[in-house]
């Protein structure tokens, strides 16, 4: 009996979408792809789109012809479609919070209708403000007031997981939630104001790397091979693993934001300097930052055995191998 299945994934364009979708090839099945290359790129798929398991479609989710067909002609969705970054949920509140609500209702509400699996990408902004040094599952949330910026994208993000929550109690959607934690890697974009790729590359050229504040914020950085082995088997099982629930994804060693710096220009051999920007600066007024975000991962490793298997050292000569080689081609 064949094992291999037919996925769909919105963002598959995307960075994370785009090693999701490879992985999925790898483990024998076929996947849909939609993405309207707001964020991503046809570059992250190039390879893919020849193959015949897979088939892309450049749309936004909730405009694609025949969206319900897909829906219920595949196994399972990972929703991964999402304004995403920084800089554009800031540059662009109105369209973030609709594009996170809007096409998250449209594919849950056709996921519920055909009981598919499905798998929504949340994110450790939905812990806001909290100043607990690693962050559960099951900590209440402590997210900062609208008019300030930044947390329009946690709260959109907060709301899709009560929606995939409310179709898992109303309907018995198989639903899952992941909610993953700094995933970074080969193909992510710098633009959206991601740090490590902006870093990777400033080193490469020899420009300053801009530390943000005073660059005692600390992350715990994953990399996208480790989250996507972990997406993918949170969904692949059937049952899918851990339904009606949430899982903090991410790697769980800190490093603070100036460190990140220092050992980027160390492991590229860079000789730029370091630029410290006050927040003032760098943001529009009312910008927050946290001090600290760490998971817990203790649920996802006993559910299902996760461990980050890759270090910031092989993270960022990856993220430097590949700025490097795009940069030749
Ligand atoms: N990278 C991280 O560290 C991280 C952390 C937390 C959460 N996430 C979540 O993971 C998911 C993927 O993020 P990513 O880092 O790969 O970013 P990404 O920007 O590379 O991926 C998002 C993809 O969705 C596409 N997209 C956006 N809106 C769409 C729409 N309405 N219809 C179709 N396609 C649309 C974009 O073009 C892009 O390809 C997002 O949901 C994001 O919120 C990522």
């Amino acid at each position: 009996m064949s094992l291999s299945k037919h996925y769909l994934i919105s963002g598959g364009a995307g960075f994370i979408g785009s090693h999701l979708a490879e992985l999925l090839l790898q483990n024998g099945h076929r996947v849909t792809l939609i993405d309207d290359l707001s964020t991503g790129s046809l570059s992250n798929i190039h390879a893919l789109i020849k193959r015949k398991e897979v088939h892309f479609i450049r749309s936004k989710v909730s405009e694609t012809t025949d969206l319900e067909r897909y829906i219920e002609e595949c196994d399972g969705i990972f929703h991964l479609a999402a304004a995403v970054g920084v800089k554009l949920i800031i540059e662009r509140p109105l369209y973030s919070i609709h594009n996170n609500l809007h096409e998250t209702e449209c594919i849950l509400t056709l996921a519920s209708k055909y009981k598919k699996s499905f798998l929504l990408a949340s994110t450790s902004e939905v812990y806001g403000k909290s100043a607990k040094s690693r962050f559960s599952e099951s900590d209440d949330l402590y997210i900062g007031q609208p008019a300030l910026l930044r947390w329009n994208y946690a709260c959109s993000k907060l709301m899709d997981e009560f929606m995939a929550i409310a179709s898992w109690r109303e309907y018995k959607t198989p639903i899952v939630i992941a909610r993953l934690f700094n995933i970074v890697g080969p193909r992510q974009s710098g633009r959206y104001g991601m740090v490590l790729p902006r870093f990777v590359k400033a080193a490469l050229e020899g420009s300053p790397l801009s530390v943000y504040g005073d660059g005692t914020q600390t992350r715990c950085f994953c990399h996208v091979a480790d989250a996507v082995q972990a997406i993918a088997l949170l969904l692949e099982g059937s049952p899918p693993t851990g339904v009606g629930e949430i899982f903090n994804i991410g790697a769980d060693s800190e490093i603070s934001i100036a460190d990140l710096a220092r050992k980027v220009i160390s492991l590229t051999r860079s000789k730029s300097q370091i630029e410290f920007i006050p927040y003032e600066k760098a943001y529009p007024p009312g910008f927050q930052d946290m001090a600290r975000r760490k998971p817990s991962i203790d649920k996802i490793r006993a559910r299902i055995n996760f461990s980050p298997k890759y270090s910031l050292e092989d993270i960022i000569r990856d993220i430097a191998h590949s700025i490097s080689c795009n940069s030749i081609r």
